[in-house]
């Protein structure tokens, strides 16, 4: 058993000394910049092994025991002055750090974005690009064509003579000045010409495309349209290669299953010419599901014109038209898509609304 101390002044627990030790670790805590500051501050003052007051209590049991109810209390000050002044100074930083983190780490959820709204693809780009792709997948080229025309492809190649009656229909657009012969194409019939001057033989292409006649806009007119035209020209084309075609565009269009006919019709460019029409989806012709608003109880829907092309247009383009045949076909995308889609105002179309336009899709 060791001899218990005197409380002589320079030990630990004497008064001075543990002032000293207090003074020392509140300046330590009062400069402890940060929490992991704080942490070594506390371990080095308040109750790590090494620390002062801690050393100083294992020294109490040394001490006289007259002695020891004093030191104890002088301790116990001590440590509760540390221990307060460690609490004080982690509330601090504690909340220093919050505030710090608070800045830092801020996320303002009412700053301007750079991101723009997805919009929809254009009912009448995702429609035409889908007949588009029914015409690839069949082996078929896209041929492009300008707008503005020149009237030898919109019209005399195609077998309309000047004085030709079907002129008239077409409403043609002249584009100034006059006597250049240059026209707003009314169809895109011409890029079947254009495609014919500078493809070599087979040709097959689908030529989608904007197209032009002076109407008047109602529901369902507009001076401004889109058109869908695939031609055909290879040795041994038949009428029967038109019909499968246009089987398999009709159920891309309005789906599997329905019945085509051919119409007989005229255009100046087919020989002979027909009208494409195809079994109304809705009614299938059936007066049980009648009356139709999708054809008008008429059970079949007009899809569009065709024909076999007329030697003269062959002869037009240089081709041997004893040896090559071909057949041709012409639709307008906007009454096929109001067709499609129960759409009853054209105007819908060009007026630029996103909701009408989202339903048909966001990509193409
Ligand atoms: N170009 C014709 C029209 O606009 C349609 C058509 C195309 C007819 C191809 C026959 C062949 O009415």
């Amino acid at each position: 058993m060791t001899d218990p101390q005197p409380a002589a002044a320079g030990g630990p627990l004497d008064p001075a000394s543990l002032e000293a030790a207090v003074a020392e670790a509140l300046a330590a805590l009062a400069a402890a910049a940060d929490l992991t500051d704080l942490a070594a501050v506390r371990a080095a003052h308040v109750d790590g092994r090494s620390a002062a007051l801690v050393l100083a209590r294992q020294k109490l049991g040394s001490l006289p025991r007259e002695d020891r109810a004093d030191a104890g209390r002088r301790l116990n000050d001590a440590l509760g002055a540390v221990r307060d002044a460690h609490a004080t100074r982690l509330a601090e930083l504690t909340a220093e750090r919050d505030a710090r983190v608070l800045v830092e780490e801020r996320v303002d959820v009412t700053m301007p974005t750079r991101r723009r709204h997805a919009g929809a693809r254009h009912p009448l780009a995702v429609l035409s690009e889908r007949l588009v792709d029914t015409f690839v997948a069949m082996g078929y080229e896209v041929a492009e064509g300008p707008e503005v025309e020149h009237d030898w492809f919109n019209f005399e190649a195609l077998n309309f003579y000047p004085d030709h009656p079907a002129r008239s229909e077409h409403d043609t657009l002249f584009v100034e000045p006059a006597g250049t012969g240059r026209v707003l194409r009314t169809h895109t019939s011409p890029v079947q010409v254009r495609a014919l001057l500078s493809r070599p033989l087979p040709v097959y292409v689908v030529a989608p495309g904007r197209t032009y006649r002076n109407d008047t806009v109602d529901a369902t007119h507009s001076p401004v349209f889109g058109q869908l035209e695939c031609l055909a020209v290879d040795e041994g084309i038949t009428m029967a290669d038109l019909r499968g075609t246009l089987e398999v565009f009709a159920a891309e269009l309005f789906g599997t299953g329905l019945t085509t006919r051919l119409r007989p019709s005229y255009f100046p460019f087919t020989e002979p010419s027909a009208e494409l029409d195809v079994q109304c989806f809705n009614c299938r012709g059936e007066s049980a599901r009648q009356p139709c608003r999708v054809c008008s109880d008429e059970g079949w829907i007009e899809a569009g014109g065709c024909g076999m092309v007329d030697p003269n247009v062959l002869r037009a383009a240089g081709i041997d038209a004893t040896r090559y045949s071909g057949f041709a076909f012409g639709m307008g995308l906007e009454r096929a898509a109001m067709m499609r889609h129960g759409v009853r105002e054209i105007r819908d179309f060009v007026d630029g609304d996103v909701r009408f336009s989202l339903p048909f899709g966001i990509e193409g």
